[in-house]
């Protein structure tokens, strides 16, 4: 009904909508003022935690692309070498699993099939398993040796949104809390970074204030057979859950790519006035990215793609080459997924509903998968 639905057409909107509170219910309580992590319901030990000398994760869906984010964080904040693998994949391959290895398996339901079987081979192999989870006593935590609950509240809709942010919220926590029982230098970086994650909740408020001409644009597009999603970094994932936000809801051809890899192939996809989303980095910190992305940006344009933009809020090199300019809020780089992924969020479920699709129970879709 309309009131379960909190007045919205759909649980999508509604979820869309609760992100800023969703983000916050997940940071609450777990850094302190002066800006240490306290996250003591992860079960395991500081010292076991200072003897992993890798992690592994594995999710499926949109937990994997929370994942990818994932390895980027760990990886620059821990130095601690980081692998991601898709659930389904992971145990048929004799992964390498040792007491050694932290495994996070990250799943909203807590049920999915594919990341319990792997998550049950992980500890066979005598590896740790920390769940980032959604469902209070759900299946995944219940077998895990600790679990970080994401505070998300109820997720109706099949394609995930709130509980995609709240995993990236969970996995930024658990890469500064690695980095913090692991003694790595707490330089200003790092300080800035929990400055910034604990007010992001704002940021995706103010994303959120700036949706209609995304939602006009979508509806603009609704005619379209396929859309590219480009981004580097961070935003290569990003990239990849915003063309499958629009597999799911809009049944429209739509594939992430690396912009470095355009050369090596998926730029001969380009042709007159296809639509290209690119995500593009912070021109501050790693700005050699910022700068090569604004070429791949014309590099595409030139060949007649219809780019729509998302850059953060100031940079104004990319507004020459921008058919479409989605603003972000400026973040740390690390976090820029936070609110680079809203707009794709809006973007799909537009497009679904344009094309009358059913938004919130796509076809051939469920919530869980509780088969293999
Ligand atoms: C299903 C859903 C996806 C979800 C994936 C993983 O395929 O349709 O939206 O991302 O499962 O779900 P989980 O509950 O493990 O996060």
């Amino acid at each position: 009904s309309m009131a379960e639905k909190g007045g919205y057409d759909y649980f999508m909107l509604k979820e869309i909508a609760e992100q800023p509170k969703a983000v916050a219910d997940t940071l609450l309580g777990r850094i302190d003022a002066s800006g240490s992590l306290t996250l003591d319901e992860v079960r395991i030990g500081a010292s076991e935690l200072r003897e992993m000398d890798k992690v592994v994760i594995v999710a499926c869906g949109t937990a994997f692309h929370a994942g990818l984010i994932a390895k980027y964080a760990i990886e620059h904040w821990t130095r601690i070498p980081c692998e991601v693998e898709l659930a389904s994949e992971f145990r048929y391959r004799d992964p390498i699993l040792d007491p050694r290895t932290l495994v996070i398996a990250i799943s909203q339901s807590g049920e999915t099939m594919d990341t319990l079987m792997a998550l049950r081979h992980a500890r066979e192999q005598g590896s740790k398993v920390l769940a980032i989870c959604n469902t209070n006593g759900s299946t995944i935590p219940r077998e895990s040796d600790a679990v970080l609950y994401t505070h998300a509240g109820p997720e109706v809709a099949v394609a995930s949104t709130k509980a995609f942010l709240t995993q990236l919220v969970a996995c930024y926590l658990v890469a500064l809390y690695l980095g913090q029982v692991r003694g790595t230098k707490w330089g200003d970086e790092i300080q800035a970074v929990v400055r910034e994650l604990s007010r992001s909740s704002q940021d995706v408020e103010r994303v959120l204030d700036t949706m209609e001409p995304v939602r006009a644009l979508a509806r603009s597009l609704a005619h379209k057979g396929t859309v590219l999603f480009l981004g580097r970094h961070v935003g290569y994932p990003v990239a990849l859950e915003g063309a499958l936000k629009l597999k799911e809801l809009a049944y429209m051809h739509a594939e992430g790519f690396a912009a470095g890899e355009l050369k090596h192939g998926p730029i001969a996809l380009i042709e007159e006035d296809l639509p290209v989303v690119v995500v593009v980095p912070s021109p501050r910190g790693r700005s050699v990215l910022h700068d090569k992305i604004v070429s791949n940006i014309q590099e595409i344009r030139a060949r007649g793609a219809r780019t729509i933009v998302i850059a953060e809020e100031g940079d104004e090199t990319v507004v020459p080459y921008a058919d479409h300019l989605i603003r972000i809020p400026a973040t740390p780089t690390l976090l820029q997924p936070l609110v680079a992924t809203v707009p794709l969020q809006v973007f799909a479920c537009e497009l679904a509903t344009a094309r009358g699709n059913e938004v919130d129970q796509p076809r051939n879709l469920a919530k869980s998968v509780t088969v293999e």
